[in-house]
């Protein structure tokens, strides 16, 4: 409250009154007005942290999640794994022979919280210990169709241009005894088990085999060597076997094993496990071939580009005994192949016999890119026939990929 002085008159105190009592509580609302105001803001700044507050406590959970989740995942990584062994015979008090997939057999020691377990069972090995740590299910049944492939092919003879001698070949010792056994009986005489074609790549060497189980109507199981051992780590002798099995059930039947020199090549003895897997291997491969009669409407082919490295035990009398060179096509060889891959297409003025000239050293699936290229020229020029020229230019690109291919050492 304002104070009146004593001096003052009675109309100047009315004033201050006046003046007092107009203006004191427009101060204090303006004040209450702006505290409430900063009440205000501060509650608006309070709400503000408090949402940031939530915000960061969600981020530390969820990143407490994480790390939990990558510390967990970063255990399970740095344990070792399981090796997968397969159960030989058992013994009394939880003991078992093991045997892992590179062949070695243990003497181990069975959880007792496995039940119920059987010899060929599959199981998980700890890798220090080599104990039995659990079973496990797994389709033990080698799918072998799934591995190889099987089919009845569509090329005929009439595709394969020169190579005629290497036909009669392939029918006399493949076809005639798949057609007609009965003549290898009365003669008295047993039919090669299985042919093997060598030479250079893009001979024709598959393309034979496959004309002569279409011509016997015969089932077709494919496999490579390469693959084999490269893919099916472990598995390779087994496949083998059930490629054979496979091959009499659904005889007549071609087994035809492409790049057999990766299975079947001189063994440099190095004792790695890969050296043995691949040696298993071949011996399951000798074992079938040596296993089934030569009459069992079973033929096996091989093919390889590398006869030089091949282990002789695979053409020994009674195996892949006859031995078939396909090599690269003479000028006259040339011609016929050129003529069966050009059949179809739309030619003018082609002299098919200079460009059999010109495209010395090629192999058929060289004659057989010529031909396509041929054909690009003239779509590239809006031509719908292909004229001597186009060709020309082929055989010149054709030529010119091989070289490069040969400086990169593509065919080793
Ligand atoms: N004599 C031929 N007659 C017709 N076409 C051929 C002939 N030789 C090869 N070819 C063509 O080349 C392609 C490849 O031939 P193929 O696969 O038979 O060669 P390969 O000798 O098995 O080669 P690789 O050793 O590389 O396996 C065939 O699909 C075919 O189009
Ligand atoms: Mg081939």
């Amino acid at each position: 409250m304002t104070e009146i002085p004593a001096s003052s008159s009675k109309e100047e105190s009315e004033k201050k009154i006046v003046y007092s009592e107009t203006f004191e509580p427009l101060d204090l609302e303006s004040e209450n007005k702006v505290l409430q105001d900063e009440l205000n803001k501060l509650e608006q700044e309070n709400r503000v942290a408090y949402s940031g507050l939530k915000q960061a406590q969600d981020e530390t959970a969820l990143l407490k999640d994480m790390f939990t989740k990558a510390s967990g995942e970063l255990e399970s990584l740095k344990k070792p794994s399981l090796l997968v062994g397969e159960v030989g015979t058992i013994f009394p008090k939880n003991k078992a022979i093991v045997k892992l997939p590179n062949g070695n057999k243990f003497y181990s020691h069975v959880s007792v919280e496995i039940k119920g377990l059987k010899p060929g069972d599959t199981v998980l090995v700890d890798q220090k210990s080599l104990n039995v740590v659990e079973k496990i299910e797994v389709c033990d049944e080698l799918d072998v169709e799934k591995f190889v492939i099987v089919n009845k092919p569509t090329e005929s003879w009439k595709e394969i241009g020169g190579l005629t001698k290497e036909i009669q070949e392939v029918k006399e010792v493949i076809e005639l005894p798949l057609k007609k056994p009965e003549l290898f009986k009365k003669i008295g005489i047993k039919p090669p088990k299985g042919i093997l074609l060598y030479g250079p790549p893009g001979t024709g060497k598959t393309l034979l085999a496959k004309a002569v189980a279409n011509s016997t109507q015969a089932t077709f199981i494919e496999v490579v060597g390469s693959e084999l051992v490269q893919k099916f780590i472990g598995e390779g002798a087994k496949l083998v076997k059930e490629m054979f099995n496979l091959a009499k059930a659904k005889a007549p039947s071609i087994v035809f094993i492409d790049e057999i020199d990766a299975i079947a090549s001189v063994r440099m003895e190095n004792g790695t496990s890969g050296e043995r897997e691949v040696n298993r291997t071949f011996m399951q491969l000798l074992a079938e071939l040596d296993g089934f009669n030569n009459l069992d409407n079973v033929k096996i082919i091989g093919a390889t580009n590398r006869i030089d490295i091949l282990d002789q035990a695979i053409i020994r009398p009674g195996r892949l005994d006859r031995l078939i060179e396909v090599g690269l096509p003479d000028e006259k060889g040339r011609l016929e192949i050129l003529k069966v891959h050009s059949k179809e297409m739309n030619l003018q003025k082609v002299k098919l016999k200079d460009l059999s000239e010109a495209m010395t050293n090629f192999s058929g699936a060289e004659i057989r890119a010529a031909c396509t290229e041929a054909g690009y020229f003239a779509i590239r020029k809006n031509r719908d026939h292909v004229t001597h020229d186009d060709f020309l230019k082929a055989i010149e690109k054709v030529r010119f990929e091989e070289e490069e291919d040969l400086q990169k050492g593509f065919y080793g």
